[in-house]
């Protein structure tokens, strides 16, 4: 265990961002604490002909001491060169990530297979691979194209990351055939006396659960595994990937399962939302059910976990709102917003609706949200629909729902018949 050893540069860089959250937290906590002090003597004092400092006065800063707006410049100052310090680490890091390009697989070259191939060959070296003949689709982006019926091929590429893009309905047969493969070319690999480490292995599935088990049941343990879902696709992130979510699950590293209640963000100061600032990440080693600490492991764990940061850092760089979540809570959350919406799509596109010459704004974004989901394969709804485990149940909501407003309308125009 040595704890002495360099700390890699997003770990400084979460430290600063905790420093500046504390500072900022002290600033705010600071400055309401005054502003509740100055507004309680306010209250206490009689009212005094002619008197107009009020609370208010005492919120908005008006009438405070000079100490109190020195303390407050202070805090300022500290604040603009903490800023500073993180600018500076941003550059260090990112000059870091592309001195050290990663070499990215891409198994799936579909749709969205090639709207993210696109994207991450701005950031490494990326080699994909599919059913489907994309020779002249892969040279037209610059990246390598290799048959699905050549794994050797693939992973004689050398990848360090393989990004699992097929379909929802098609990834288990993948794995399926391509983990023996990886199990192969590592027995080699170990024959001649080198590499130890398996590629770390992504999906970008839609649903989370399912990828996870098919993941953790099927690879070599020496493939990490990092589940993820963009919540984007090529509509969506046409102009670019900044603001879109990107939720993920830091699932396995160096054979050792992540526990995902524990799933926290080395991210999370580029989600303005979250106050998660819980930077452990806790992790249970299989088999024994230990509980380790990200700090107290090996070398080898530490490289794992590098090399997830390097591939997530991509996502990070390109504006994602990088969101932590574990597949369960994924995919209950989906039935609910990314289910219901290609529910609805397929349903109302279903019933032939066309444009107009009177549409409302309303109808527009309806018109809109038939093109976006029909524009998606009935694999991937169907893939939504079996396996999410919540999915039947969103279905049965809203049939339920659509009964009750159904009832309601009846209702109403039964007591307009009887009033009258
Ligand atoms: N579309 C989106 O907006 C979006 C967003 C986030 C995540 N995703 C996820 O990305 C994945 C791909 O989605 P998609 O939109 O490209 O459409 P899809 O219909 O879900 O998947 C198409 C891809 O799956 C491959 N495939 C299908 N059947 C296969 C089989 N039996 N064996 C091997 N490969 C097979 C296809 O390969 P060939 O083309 O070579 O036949 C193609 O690369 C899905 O898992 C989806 O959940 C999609």
């Amino acid at each position: 265990m040595n704890r002495q050893r360099r700390r890699p540069a997003y770990l400084s860089l979460l430290l600063l961002t905790l420093q500046i959250h504390a500072t900022l937290s002290f600033a705010t906590a600071a400055a309401a604490a005054q502003n509740i002090s100055k507004a309680g003597q306010d209250r206490n004092q009689p009212a005094c002909k002619g008197e107009t400092s009020t609370s208010l006065d005492a919120m908005s800063g008006r009438g405070r001491s000079a100490s109190e707006i020195g303390r407050l410049e202070e805090l300022k100052k500290q604040e603009a060169k903490l800023a500073r310090q993180l600018a500076v680490l941003r550059k260090e890091k990112l000059s870091a990530l592309r001195s050290r390009p990663l070499t990215i697989g891409v198994v799936g070259f579909g749709r969205f297979g090639q709207f993210i191939a696109r994207t991450f060959a701005k950031h490494g070296r990326v080699v994909v691979t599919s059913r489907s003949d994309y020779t002249d689709i892969a040279n037209g982006m610059g990246v390598t194209y290799v048959p699905l019926s050549d794994p050797e091929a693939f992973l004689e590429e050398g990848l360090d990351v393989i990004v699992l893009a097929v379909s929802i309905l098609s990834f288990d047969s993948t794995v399926q055939k391509l983990a023996p493969q990886i199990q192969k070319y590592l027995d080699e690999k170990a024959s001649q006396g080198g590499l130890l480490r398996g590629p770390l292995v992504v999906d970008v599935l839609s649903v989370k659960e399912h990828p996870r088990q098919t993941l953790l049941d099927l690879l070599p343990p020496e493939c990490d595994i990092l589940c993820t879902h963009p919540m984007f696709g090529p509509d969506s992130g046409k102009n670019g990937w900044h603001g879109l979510t990107f939720v993920y699950e830091r699932t396995r590293i160096d054979n050792v399962l992540m526990d995902p209640s524990h799933e926290t963000s080395f991210h999370h100061f580029t989600d303005a939302g979250s106050s998660d600032s819980d930077a452990d990440g806790s992790f249970v080693e299989l088999g024994s059910g230990t509980v380790h600490d990200v700090h107290e492991n090996s070398e080898a764990h530490v490289e794992g976990m590098d090399r997830m940061e390097r591939f997530l850092s991509i996502w990070e760089e390109e504006g994602c709102r990088m969101v932590p979540l574990s597949c369960a809570d994924h995919d209950e959350y989906a039935a609910n917003s990314q289910f219901i919406t290609h529910l609805m799509g397929r349903i109302l596109g279903s019933q032939g609706l066309r444009k107009t010459p009177i549409d409302t704004k309303g109808f527009e974004s309806v018109m809109k949200l038939i093109g976006n989901t029909m524009a998606d394969s009935f694999d991937l709804f169907y893939g939504l629909y079996k396996y999410n485990k919540n999915s039947a149940e969103t279905i049965r909501q809203l049939q339920s729902a659509l009964s009750d407003v159904v009832v309601q309308l009846e209702e109403m125009e039964k007591q307009e018949q009887e009033s009258k």
